[in-house]
């Protein structure tokens, strides 16, 4: 089968398209036929060795969505042509609050996804939603899942609460916008693209700011009148800037650290405003389920930016890497 593989930690020339053997599920596994995969910022961070646990080489991709094409044993055997998607992760492990020291997500440690099959434990390939296509449901993985975990295991989004999205042409941040606005939310967003702030509004964000002006802060802190939740993937370089306009209470869930690793916390603003900053990662498998199930219960559409056949699977890497475009990066697998 053709896969997309990293060989070495050198950037994105040491990522190629190859022929490598398929695998045959073990006992407990599914075969999926891939048909579509999705793009994450995390291939960018492997690809240049910087993602903890680098293990080479590797087939990339951790999100995925195609057909059962065969099944090992013990498995059902009703399950081949099954059209499912990929919960992203492997060996959570027991605690739903934190994953196992062995959890590992598909595309490394896990085998990949940018390929044009992938065998997996049957219980993480999960049906599709029925109003989505494969595109769409291959977009929903590692993004939706971390934007859900986020926004109601961690922030505990209400309806009529005032969230800011940062980034919002990001993969993740754009699932952080359908959820928000679908849960009743008041959104705002950032951008360093007034064309994505122009797509988010019509996506339903209240008003949106440009981060490279430089007064957005302010302008942030008159229009929404107190930020109650914060989902943010570049703290270093937004935190400074929402942190005078969070409301009392304010929960600020930190999932990326997009533009560097460091920034400073005001602590008198922390303690007597009764801030909140958390951490989230990934999500476990029943937080999955239930995103999925919000996806097809409402009817939502992941947006997507572009989309590239497998043949230009490192191509589409490099459009990812020049950044603003707004949604999920596709790479079709079919007919390639
Ligand atoms: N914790 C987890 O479980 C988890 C899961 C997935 C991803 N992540 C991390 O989350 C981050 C985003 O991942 P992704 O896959 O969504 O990446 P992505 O699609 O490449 O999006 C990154 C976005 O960051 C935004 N950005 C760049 N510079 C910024 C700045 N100075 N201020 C605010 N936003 C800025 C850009 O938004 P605009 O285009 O709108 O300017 C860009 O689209 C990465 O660091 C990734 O490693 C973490």
């Amino acid at each position: 089968m053709r896969a997309l593989i990293l060989r070495s930690a050198q950037g994105l020339d040491g990522a190629r398209l190859e022929e490598v053997p398929a695998t045959t599920p073990v006992e407990g596994e599914v075969c999926v036929a891939l048909k579509a995969a999705a793009l994450n910022h995390r291939e960018l961070w492997i690809a240049r060795g910087q993602y903890p646990g680098m293990t080479l080489p590797a087939i990339l991709g951790a999100d995925g969505a195609g057909v059962i094409a065969a099944v090992g044993p013990g498995v059902d055997p009703g399950r081949v042509g099954e059209a499912v998607l990929l919960y992203p992760g492997l060996r959570w492990g027991a605690d739903p609050a934190y994953p196992a020291a062995t959890f590992g997500l598909l595309g490394m440690p896990g085998p990949g996804t940018i390929a044009q099959s992938v065998c997996v434990p049957a219980d993480i390939a999960v049906p599709l939603p029925p109003h989505l296509d494969f595109a769409q449901a291959a977009a929903l993985p590692l993004a939706g899942l971390t934007a859900w975990r986020g926004l109601v295991t961690k922030a505990g989004l209400r309806a009529g609460e005032k969230l800011l999205v940062t980034g919002v042409g990001g993969g993740v941040a754009t699932f952080a916008l359908l959820f928000g606005v679908a849960m009743g939310a008041e959104v705002f967003v950032t951008s360093g693209s007034d064309a994505t702030l122009e797509k988010a509004t019509a996506l339903g964000a209240r008003a949106g700011f440009n981060y490279r002006h430089e007064n957005w802060r302010k302008a942030l802190a008159k229009q929404s009148g107190g930020i109650d939740v914060v989902f943010d993937g570049a703290p270093a370089a937004s935190y400074p800037q929402y942190a005078r306009a969070l409301a009392m209470g304010a929960r600020v869930v930190l999932y990326g650290s997009t533009g560097g690793t460091d920034f400073s916390v005001n602590a008198p603003e922390l303690f007597l405003k009764n801030l909140r900053l958390i951490g989230t990662n990934v999500g476990n498998p029943a937080e999955f389920a239930a995103m999925v199930a919000f996806v097809a219960q409402r009817g939502l559409k992941p947006a997507i930016d572009c989309r590239f056949p497998l043949s230009a699977a490192v191509e589409a890497l490099a459009h990812l890497e020049r950044g603003h475009g707004f949604g999920k990066i596709i790479i079709d697998i079919e007919g390639t």
